[in-house]
C-alpha cells in the first residue's frame, strides 16, 4: 500500500509527522516515521531550552539527530521553534530588558545557522496570540513590544536565507478573534517588508468541542494575503475510554482537515504531532483525555487512518 505521503504526494502535498528522539531506540517507531512520512518536525529537540540552555552556550545534538534521520529516510525537516514563550530557558527570563533583543536576535542566528541547509521552514515564532487576539506576554514581548515577531524573523532570514520563515499557533483553525490577529500580522508584516513565508495552524483538536467548519475559508485567506499554509501539530483527542462512536468522530475530523487542505493550493502539507497515542503529549496535559493519533499503542493503524488513507483517495 502507498504511505501517506505517497498519497500526499499524488495531490502536491506532503505528510508529516512530529519526530521524537526519545523514541529513536523503538524499531516499530522508526520504521512507521521513516515509511510513512515524507517531513519531520523536532517535538522538543530545537526548542531554546535545548538548544541554548545557558547563554551563549549552544547544543545542536538532539536537533542534529532529527536532522540525520529525516537525510536517511529522504524527509523534509520543519525547524521548530526559535523564539516561544515556553520552554524558554530561565536565563532569557531572567534578562535585564535591555538584553532580550540581543539574545533573542542572537539565538535566532546561531540556531537558524546552524540549521541553514537542512530545513524547509522554521516556526520562526510560535504562539504569540492569546485567544482574544491579543499579544501574548512573554520576556520577548515584554522587551520589545510586538516588533519582536519582526526583528526575529528579519534574523531568521539573514541566517537561513533559503527556509520558508512562518509563524505557528494553535485555535486558529477557523476564524475567530485569534485567527484574525494572525491575518492582520501577517498583514502588516508583509506591508511592511518583513520576510514572511508561511502560516502554521496547528491543528490540535479535540472532538467534544467541534470540528472548525470554516477551516478550510481561514486557510484561503491566509492564501490570499500571499503566505503558505499547513496544519502543523494535527491530533484529534477525546475523552476516555474510547468507544467505536468517538473513533468514528475522531475519523471524519482528520478526514475533514486533509480535505481542507487538498482544497486550497496553498495549503502544502500535514503534518500529525505524534503517534502512537502512548507517545502523545495529550494524556500528559489533559486529565482523562488521550487517543489522539492515527496509531494504537501496539501500532495498530487506527480507523483514523484509514479515514486519512480514504480522504486522500487511496484504498
Ligand atoms: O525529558 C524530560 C525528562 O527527562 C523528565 O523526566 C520529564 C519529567 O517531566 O520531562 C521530560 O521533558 C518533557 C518533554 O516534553 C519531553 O517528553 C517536558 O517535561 C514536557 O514539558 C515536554 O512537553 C512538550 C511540550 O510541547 C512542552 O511545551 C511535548 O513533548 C510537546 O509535544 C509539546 O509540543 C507543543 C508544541 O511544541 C507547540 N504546540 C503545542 C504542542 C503541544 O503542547
Amino acid at each position: 500500500a502507498d504511505s501517506l505521503n505517497q498519497l500526499a504526494q499524488a495531490h502536491g502535498k506532503f505528510m508529516g509527522s512530529a519526530a521524537a528522539t526519545a523514541h529513536f531506540s523503538d524499531s516499530q517507531y522508526t520504521e512507521i516515521l521513516g515509511r510513512e512520512f515524507g517531513q519531520i518536525t523536532a517535538e522538543n529537540e530545537m526548542k531554546w531550552d535545548t538548544t541554548e540552555p545557558s547563554r551563549g552556550q549552544f547544543n545542536f545534538g538532539p536537533g542534529d539527530q532529527i536532522v540525520d534521520f529525516a537525510q536517511q529516510n529522504g524527509q523534509s525537516v520543519r525547524g521548530h521553534t526559535l523564539v516561544w514563550h515556553s520552554q524558554l530557558p530561565d536565563w532569557v527570563s531572567n534578562l535585564p530588558s535591555s538584553e532580550v533583543r540581543g539574545a533573542m536576535e542572537n539565538h535566532v542566528t546561531e540556531v537558524a545557522g546552524h540549521y541553514a541547509g537542512d530545513i524547509y521552514a522554521w516556526d520562526v515564532v510560535n504562539e504569540p496570540f492569546n485567544e482574544d487576539g491579543t499579544f501574548r506576554t512573554s520576556p520577548l514581548y515584554n522587551a520589545m513590544g510586538s516588533d519582536f515577531v519582526a526583528h526575529a524573523l528579519r534574523a531568521a532570514k539573514a541566517a537561513d536565507p533559503n527556509a520558508k520563515l512562518c509563524l505557528n499557533d494553535y485555535n486558529i483553525e477557523g476564524i475567530n478573534a485569534k485567527s484574525t490577529a494572525m491575518y492582520n500580522l501577517v498583514r502588516d508584516l508583509k506591508a511592511d517588508g518583513v520576510p514572511i513565508d508561511c502560516v502554521g495552524i496547528q491543528g490540535h483538536l479535540a472532538i467534544q468541542y467541534g470540528f472548525p467548519s470554516d477551516l478550510r475559508q481561514n486557510m484561503q485567506r491566509f492564501a490570499d494575503l500571499g503566505v503558505d499554509v499547513a496544519i502543523t501539530e494535527l491530533d484529534v483527542r477525546m475523552q476516555l475510554p474510547v468507544d467505536s462512536q468517538k473513533e468514528a468522530t475522531q475519523s471524519q475530523y482528520y478526514a475533514n482537515v486533509i480535505d481542507a487542505c487538498l482544497a486550497v493550493d496553498r495549503c502544502v502539507g500535514v503534518t500529525v504531532w505524534g503517534f502512537p497515542d502512548k507517545y502523545s503529549w495529550v494524556p500528559d496535559v489533559f486529565d482523562g483525555e488521550g487517543s489522539a493519533t492515527l496509531w494504537n499503542d501496539s501500532y495498530q493503524p487506527k480507523p483514523a487512518y484509514n479515514a486519512v488513507v480514504e480522504a486522500f483517495g487511496g484504498d
